[in-house]
């Protein structure tokens, strides 16, 4: 039996009628091409583009902005039979994880960054577009500002800290096992606000932001930095294939909390178990399995005072997990 789940972030948000309805298109068009015989990453990739097509989240059309106000987008994408492409600093592509997968499956390499990356998906028609939505525009003219009159900015950057509580709204992502067992997991981000010209994130990175092997697959959402260190996305997937995706993920979520990481994933079993954890305020996601459609919107929400300048936290995060 098929099963997906897709998320839209863990962070500081309130995730509302906006996510909730963006994640369920998401998760009914991956799932319109898994009842229908489709592979895991037909169904992954269907998904992540109406999130990326959905202005509400931080991927494709409504990216945050570098500081100087460019968009440079990160994906990557990965099959159980660890197959994977990925890409870093693209500017133009509308859907950022189909070049992901043009790396992937058109190339020999893994990871293709900046004006390559812009390239390949030109050269192979790739739909561009001004990422820019209104919202996000606003949000960089407001935090620049902050930036400029030397007031503290995003807790997620070290000189960036303290703002306002829509700052962080996370990475998308999707996982899924399709009717032959085959597994796949992608993930799509604009990365955080103001970041620095040419930083890449997890989800452009294999093993950090995706992962997925014939045990599982993962996306992972958060302060990209910590996730990297951590190598989040592989360790989960290795802790799901010694304890199964639920005790897998709640192991991860406890290492997390130890080394006081600030993250949410995402994860299925190639037995279609799902499970998710998230050491974040926020989470949402949706999933679908054995017919049955579920919703989970994180009510949390607030600006927490006390995180590290590396975009850790330094109190207990909730660690919570959630099977499905
Ligand atoms: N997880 C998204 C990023 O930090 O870029």
């Amino acid at each position: 039996m098929p099963a997906i789940i897709a998320h839209g972030g863990a962070g500081r948000y309130s995730p509302g009628e906006e996510h909730e309805r963006g994640l369920k298109d998401a998760v009914a068009a991956g799932w319109e091409v898994l009842d229908s015989g489709g592979s895991a990453l037909d169904a992954i990739e269907a998904a992540i583009v109406v999130l990326e097509d959905f202005p509400v989240f931080q991927a494709g059309f409504g990216s945050a902005m570098n500081i100087k106000g460019e968009i440079q987008t990160d994906a990557s994408i990965m099959l159980g039979d660890l197959s994977c492409g990925a890409v870093a600093a693209l500017t133009a592509a509308a859907n950022p994880i189909k070049a992901a997968r043009l790396v992937m499956e058109k190339t020999d390499h893994v990871l293709i960054v900046g004006d390559g990356a812009d390239h390949l998906a030109q050269s192979y028609g790739l739909e561009s577009r001004d990422l820019r939505s209104d919202a996000r525009k606003e949000m960089y003219d407001r935090m620049l500002a902050k930036l400029r009159a030397g007031e503290e900015v995003a807790w997620y950057l070290p000189r960036l800290r303290e703002v306002a509580a829509d700052m962080s709204m996370g990475t998308v992502g999707a996982v899924a096992v399709d009717s032959e067992g085959r597994i796949a997991s992608g993930t799509s981000t604009g990365g955080p606000m103001l970041k620095l010209p040419g930083r890449v994130g997890d989800a452009a990175v294999i093993g950090a932001g995706t992962y997925a092997n014939e045990n599982g697959g993962v996306s992972a959402t958060g302060v990209g930095e910590p996730i990297i260190k951590h190598a989040l996305a592989k360790k989960a997937v290795d802790l799901i294939a010694d304890q199964g995706a639920r005790e897998g993920i709640e192991t991860l979520m406890e290492y997390a909390r130890i080394k006081k990481v600030r993250f949410g994933i995402v994860a299925v079993e190639e037995n279609e178990a799902i499970a998710l954890g998230y050491t974040t305020e926020a989470m949402s996601w949706v999933s679908m399995k054995d017919g049955e459609l579920k919703t989970f919107l994180s009510t949390g929400i607030g600006v927490r005072k006390d995180d590290g300048d590396d975009g850790t936290a330094k109190d207990d995060s909730s660690g919570k997990v959630l099977e499905t």
